[in-house]
């Protein structure tokens, strides 16, 4: 099998395992490609792709724009901020207009969960979702398995604890997805104010205690506390969230064990990590950065193989 059997990208929950091992296999030849002294290939060429961020990015943002340019696309770049959205425009007017310039591709970062489900319902180039509300981020959770299985060997049966504000993170629910297709046993873990009420019926093992999960788990990946999407407080201080969830070489020492060490960024350095443990050897955090790049392109390259009907 040579083609995903999706038009979009909308979230993990829309993939199989021939989806993602295609992906993989495929993000491993740009790698291959991307660390040579030529790191551009002609395969895009006469493709045109909007990038479309309503909401901040950086990695996700600059790692698209890369791996467009690395396929030789051509690169449209939309942020809501000084566009004619702060004017009163819709999603969909703002989207046509875009699409009338001849637009192949959109990528896609909203802040309402399903804006790019809506879209792809109303308009026939490929959408690839970089980031919808809480909801999915499905190429970091695909960029975050293929780190895993690039450091470990293989993701089929390894135990991957998922730590901190589960409830507003759309990383964590498209990592659940994707581990769980590759064969991993997953767990999360965190203040029980930050783990959504029915987080059991995916099938996850659920922990409030950081030491626990932490001897249970071979690999952490530490999400970011995101105080921006908090409508309320959900924990005491910031200091005593790091006290008791935050993950420092103290802690990591005391263990009989090694772990690999994740995060999808941006870190809050002291809160949810320390910087003992994000810089240290067993932290794979620029991996998933130089990682999303290969995936991006794989991702790109794939779905661009299919024709709008
Ligand atoms: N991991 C991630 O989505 O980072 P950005 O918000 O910087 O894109």
């Amino acid at each position: 099998m040579s083609q995903l059997k999706t038009k979009h990208l909308l979230g993990i929950k829309n993939l199989d395992r021939e989806d993602i091992e295609l992906i993989f296999r495929t993000a491993s030849n740009f790698k291959e490609v991307i660390n040579r002294p030529i790191k551009k290939v002609p395969s895009l060429r006469d493709v045109t792709i909007a990038n479309i961020f309503f909401e901040n990015s950086t990695r996700t943002k600059l790692s698209f724009e890369l791996a467009e340019k690395r396929l030789s696309a051509d690169v449209l770049n939309f942020s809501a901020s000084g566009s004619s959205v702060k004017k009163g425009e819709t999603l969909l007017d703002t989207i046509n207009n875009i699409l009338a310039m001849k637009v192949d591709m959109v990528v896609m970062r909203h802040a309402s969960p399903g804006a790019p489900h809506f879209l792809s319902k109303h308009i026939d180039a490929n959408i690839i979702n970089a980031g919808d509300g809480t909801h999915e981020h499905p190429t970091q959770a695909l960029l975050d398995t293929f780190s895993i299985l690039e450091r470990t060997g293989k993701v089929e049966g390894k135990k991957v604890v998922i730590v901190g504000d589960i409830l507003h993170s759309r990383v964590a629910l498209s990592n659940i997805f994707a581990l769980q297709i590759l064969g991993a046993k997953v767990m999360v873990c965190g203040p029980a104010t930050l783990l959504p009420k029915h987080i059991k019926e995916l099938g996850v093992e659920v922990e409030t205690d950081i030491r626990k999960a932490l001897e249970w788990c071979d690999v952490a990946n530490i999400l970011r506390i995101q105080l921006e999407r908090q409508q309320m407080s959900y924990f005491p201080s910031l200091r005593e969230y790091a006290q008791y969830f935050g993950v420092n070489k103290q802690l990591l020492d005391s263990l009989d064990k090694e772990i690999t060490i994740m995060h999808p960024g941006p870190i809050n350095r002291g809160i949810e990590i320390t910087s003992d443990v994000a810089d240290s050897e067993h932290s794979i955090i620029l991996d998933q950065v130089e990682n999303g790049v290969a995936i991006r392109m794989a991702v790109l390259y794939l779905l661009a193989g299919i024709n709008p009907d």
